[in-house]
């Protein structure tokens, strides 16, 4: 299998404009110094201009952590997809499970926003995930395909290839506790599965499935080295330069 490999940090809200700058220009002196995957920062709204000018001639895309699903309009606070896009937003983070769970969003809600992303051209890193409850109740694949189901419907063969997707069990955001090999496994192949049928078998192979929910520098290498694992969506290590630098390196195992 050939999936693009992508590390993603997801800063949540941490870090001012100057921070980022300090963060970006270590990290390009970093990596400049590896051949590495394709790294994406997820940073907040207010930190996106600086990030963009300073990753400029690097490997380093910047993503936003959400989008509004309207085009404009009276939405009191809210960023449109084109505000995103004009500034050279690439990625987009939709339906991760603390927004599914602090802003009530929900997969009808997540499908509107994917289709207003791929329209100004940002490409979505769709989450997915169960809760604890749900995997004690063995409904895990089941909650997946839904939440699949519902966010991919009506998303053209052509779109769904620009889409990442990341596996984050609920349980395992920031939580220390990350999901075991066989656990990402299981699931990884259940999504390419309900990709398959949504889709069909290429689509299935080639799409890039990430893991995420308390990535580290401990586990990562194991993690990456997984066939069914193509990079991750890293929270609380993507704020510490080292450990995000390690978890880059490990990538090319
Ligand atoms: P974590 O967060 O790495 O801190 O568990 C992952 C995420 O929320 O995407």
């Amino acid at each position: 299998m050939n999936n693009k490999i992508v590390i993603a940090g997801n800063w949540k809200m941490n870090f001012d404009h100057i921070e980022t700058k300090n963060f970006i220009c270590e990290l390009k002196s970093l990596i400049n110094k590896i051949k590495c995957c394709k790294i994406v920062l997820c940073v907040p709204y207010t930190n996106i201009m600086t990030a963009i000018k300073y990753v400029k001639g690097s490997k380093i895309s910047i993503g936003a952590q959400n989008i509004h699903h309207e085009e404009k309009g009276a939405f009191t606070g809210e960023i449109s997809a084109n505000m995103l896009s004009k500034l050279g937003v690439k990625y987009v983070i939709i339906g991760h499970s603390e927004r599914r769970m602090y802003f009530n969003e929900n997969n009808n809600l997540i499908n509107k926003k994917i289709k207003i992303a791929l329209k100004y051209n940002i490409n979505p890193i769709l989450c997915i995930g169960e809760s604890l409850e749900e995997r004690q109740l063995n409904i895990t694949n089941e909650v997946i395909n839904q939440q699949l189901k519902i966010a991919l419907n009506d998303i053209s063969n052509e779109n769904i290839k620009k889409i990442i997707i990341a596996y984050e069990p609920i349980w395992a955001i920031g939580t220390g506790k990350t999901a075991t090999i066989d656990q990402i496994n299981e699931v990884n192949l259940n999504i390419r599965n309900c990709l398959k049928k949504l889709y069909n078998s290429n689509i299935s192979k080639v799409i890039t499935i990430q893991y995420g929910g308390s990535m580290n520098i401990k586990n990562a290498k194991e993690l990456l080295s997984q066939k069914e694992i193509n990079g991750g969506l890293i929270g609380g290590a993507s704020l510490n330069i080292k450990d995000f630098f390690d978890i880059i390196k490990s990538s090319n195992v």
